[in-house]
């Protein structure tokens, strides 16, 4: 009890307080007739957003117009769905991802499907052998490696298909696979990637990441340790540790499993990825302990979503940078850095998975598992409002 008391304690001391979440899903809800109805006859330009009503879903939904993008929303939870729905004036479809017939039936009336549930740990593979049956281009939001790395196992399948998958059109991974893959162009044959995150370059007050982004971050951290070395992933069984100047100061960096060790392994075939981020203190081994319980994962995601608040407030979304960092290297010792200044990741996201969506409503996609760099170019981040990219 005493532990489960801590955890709590140090969790909300992680997170202002803020409402609970307290929509009760609809598991099983069958497909409205009514509703089905109002989908698009023809599939050409129709999206799709499943997840409309989260976080970050809610976010790009109300973008989505700037995009010349009208969506269709949807989700599991009809109350919040409508709501939304009325709010931006579009139409919408209430789905759980239990029942694949009727996720293929509604997906086949759309081009792209925008999936933005999450944890992907849980949401992905549905969503993906709908999207597959129904030949519906699918894009999401996730930077779970694990999640990553079991679709890039299925390009044969999309590309048999002739559709796109590109995972992780938001802050993982647009910025880092463009500013990698632009570094990467420079040096022949480069074998080494180092990229440093400075996530604290321009601080505001509020949250940092939202409830579904904690609970994501549960499924990355409740498994092994995973470093990209030689082209191949390889476990580990602690981060490594080093000491770099950053911006004029001695800074300790940590390396974390960022998505990039997959997506900017496909963009750019260097087979040595390494990751950092500031080291903005320690995890006690107790709480990585108790993640890596079925219970205590159970318990630190009612913790999430009964005490953290929603996401970054608006202040903090206009305010907050991120510093990325970016060196390709070779075996004759010839190197290139860069790095990029970007907005703060969810507004970030917003913007980076529309102009994705937009480009391939315009026919510009590739078939089978994709990355952005990879498909759309290093300059593609350079479009999203308030990135700026620098050589070093
Ligand atoms: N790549 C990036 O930079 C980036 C940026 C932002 C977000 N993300 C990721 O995107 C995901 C969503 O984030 P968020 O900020 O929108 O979180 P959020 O506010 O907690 O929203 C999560 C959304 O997913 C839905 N959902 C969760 N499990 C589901 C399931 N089994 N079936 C159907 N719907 C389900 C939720 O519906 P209910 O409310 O009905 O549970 C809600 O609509 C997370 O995985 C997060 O890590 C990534």
């Amino acid at each position: 009890m005493r532990k489960i008391a801590l955890v709590l304690l140090a969790l909300c001391a992680l997170a202002a307080c803020g409402p609970a979440d307290s929509g009760a899903p609809d598991q099983r809800a069958a497909l409205d007739p009514a509703l089905l109805q109002t989908l698009p006859a023809a599939r050409a330009g129709q999206v799709l957003i499943y997840g409309a009503y989260g976080f970050t879903g809610a976010g790009i939904s109300r973008l989505a117009a700037d995009y010349g993008i009208a969506p269709v929303l949807a989700g599991r939870n009809p109350e919040k769905l409508q709501a939304l729905a009325d709010e931006l004036g579009y139409a919408y479809i209430p789905l759980t991802l239990d029942r694949h017939d009727d996720l293929v039936r509604v997906l086949s009336h759309f081009e792209l499907v925008m999936h933005v549930a999450g944890p992907y740990t849980y949401t992905a593979e549905p969503m993906l052998d709908a999207a597959l049956e129904a030949g519906t281009h699918y894009v999401d939001i996730t930077g779970e490696m694990h999640v990553i790395q079991a679709q890039l196992a299925r390009h044969a399948q999309f590309a048999a298909a002739n559709i796109m998958l590109m995972p992780a059109v938001g802050f993982d991974v647009v910025p880092t696979d463009c500013l990698n893959l632009y570094v990467a162009q420079q040096v022949r044959a480069p074998d080494h990637l180092s990229l440093v995150m400075n996530t604290a370059y321009q601080a505001a007050e509020g949250a940092v990441i939202s409830r579904g982004t904690a609970k994501s971050g549960l499924e990355m951290l409740s498994r092994p340790l995973l470093l990209r070395e030689d082209g191949v992933l390889v476990p580990a069984t602690e981060p490594r540790v080093q000491q770099r100047e950053i911006n004029g100061q001695m800074q300790t960096l940590v390396q974390v499993p960022w998505a990039d060790l997959v997506t900017s392994w496909v963009s750019t075939g260097i087979p040595t990825i390494e990751v950092y981020q500031l080291q903005q203190g320690e995890m006690p081994a107790w709480l990585l302990r108790l993640m890596r319980t079925d219970w205590g994962k159970a318990l630190l995601g009612w913790v999430i979503d009964t005490f953290f608040p929603e996401g970054p407030p608006p202040q903090a979304q206009q305010t907050r940078q991120v510093q990325l960092i970016a060196t390709a290297s070779n075996a004759a010792g010839d190197s290139a850095s860069a790095q990029m200044i970007t907005p703060e990741p969810y507004l970030l996201t917003f913007h980076s998975s529309l102009i994705i969506a937009r480009r391939i409503l315009d026919g510009h996609w590739e078939p089978g598992f994709r990355t952005p760099a990879q498909v759309y170019g290093a300059h593609l981040a350079l479009e999203i409002p308030g990135v700026s990219r620098q050589d070093l």
